[in-house]
């Protein structure tokens, strides 16, 4: 993990209330390649309750994305 990672600066906390996920876990998949919400999704089940973190978990995509872009 990339400490210069402003995303991996942001404080820790639950996304998936449904699964039990936090964000850390969620971005640690990320970095290693999970780039897909379908993939967080097989992996963690994010987004296979409520559905309720399905905006955050595309925002965090996004925001790496970004991230990746301009490094
Ligand atoms: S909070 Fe992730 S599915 Fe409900």
């Amino acid at each position: 993990m990339s400490l210069k990672s402003p995303l991996s600066q942001r404080p820790d906390y639950l996304v998936c209330t449904c699964m039990g996920v936090m964000y850390s876990e969620l971005l640690e998949a990320i970095q290693a390649g999970d780039t897909t919400f379908k993939a967080l999704s097989n992996k963690f089940g994010v987004g296979t309750g409520c559905s309720s973190c399905v905006d955050e978990v595309v925002e965090m995509l996004n925001d790496y994305a970004k991230e990746q872009d301009t490094l």
